[in-house]
């Protein structure tokens, strides 16, 4: 059967700039409208996130709404808002901040329409207001890059090391457990000291890293710092840009660990220009799916039985103490 709310649907959308309605070819239509806000563009991995997602519904037959907040909580908020007006059968959104979705929540509850998170998990008294969280552990990646640093430098070589860390925004559930992952991984290394000196806080952006690399040399002084950790690729390409125009060596007079494994930057690690990438998995459509997919098996059948609250996506580590050519190619 096919819902008459479908066909003023994709009258409404076209109304809306930034919607994207699909109704699908490769598998049968399914009648069920998932409503799906992405937090931003920022990076190639955030764009490889998007396309999985909206790849994964299409292919299973789901119509999709999309929006994209363009890392604004308020516009998230908003799109959120048109989904529940427009009756979606579901709402999935990645949060760009981890506070400040009480009442947007409260409402999609009170208009019985499920919610999942994807990629950061927010902060909420009421955790009844979303079913699932699927996405990265932010934590594990944080310990990833803790045990490289803790590896780098013997205690003949060092035993004070001073590392210098480039965080995303500061108010998003990765950067929050990425550094909580690291510091307490890195406080274990017995007779070596390792220091975060200061912690930056970028966007996400090339952009950003760059600048905030750029200032952190005019005004600070670089020649301390052994160890650059940074949240992502996109602010470590950056951080390479402003390394290089002060001719110094990334990979050789500081050792540089990053997060997401995105193909230009495993192409540095190759160069031996950055020390370890600590993968973030951007692939979340067929975990996405899976999960939706017994949501509404579990409605139908009656039987009330409830997808996991937290769903972790495989990820691993890459390291110039590995084998480089063993990386399996990549796919942003
Ligand atoms: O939340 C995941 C992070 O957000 C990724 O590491 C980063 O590249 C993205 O922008």
């Amino acid at each position: 059967m096919m819902k008459k709310l479908q066909v003023i649907l994709i009258g409404l959308c076209l109304l809306f700039a930034n919607v994207s309605c699909t109704p699908q070819e490769s598998e049968p239509e399914k009648d069920i409208i998932i409503g799906f806000s992405q937090s931003g563009i920022e990076s190639s991995w955030r764009k490889r996130h998007t396309e999985s997602i909206l790849s994964a519904l299409k292919s299973d037959g789901y119509q999709v709404m999309y929006r994209n907040g363009m890392m604004q909580q308020s516009q998230q908020i908003q799109d959120i808002r048109a989904f529940i007006a427009y009756k979606v059968d579901m709402i999935v959104f990645t949060p760009i901040s981890h506070t400040g979705w009480d009442a947007v929540l409260k409402e999609a509850k009170q208009a019985n329409i499920p919610v999942i998170l994807v990629d950061r998990d927010i902060t909420i008294d009421d955790t009844s207001l979303f079913t699932s969280h699927i996405g990265p552990n932010f934590k594990a990646e944080g310990n990833r890059a803790g045990i490289y640093a803790s590896s780098c430098f013997t205690s003949e070589e060092k035993s004070e090391v001073n590392i210098l860390e480039v965080s995303g925004n500061a108010d998003s559930y990765g950067s929050i457990l990425r550094h909580s992952g690291f510091d307490e991984t890195i406080r274990n290394r017995s007779n070596i000291t390792l220091t975060i000196k200061e912690t930056l806080y970028g966007n996400y952006t090339r952009t950003m890293g760059e600048e905030l690399m750029r200032n952190y040399i005019k005004e600070k002084n670089i020649k301390e710092i052994d160890i650059i950790y940074s949240h992502n690729d996109e602010m470590t390409l950056g951080i390479l840009d402003a390394l290089d125009a002060v001719d110094i060596k990334p990979g050789k007079d500081i050792k540089i660990i990053t997060i997401d494994g995105q193909n230009d930057v495993i192409k540095e690690l190759k160069k031996g220009r950055v020390n370890c990438v600590v993968e973030c998995n951007p692939d979340a459509g067929p975990y996405l799916i899976s999960a939706i997919e017994r949501y509404f098996k579990y409605q139908e059948d009656g039987s009330n039985k409830e997808i996991p609250r937290e769903i972790y996506m495989t990820e691993t580590v890459f390291s110039d103490k590995g084998d480089l050519d063993a990386i399996p190619p990549r796919n942003y």
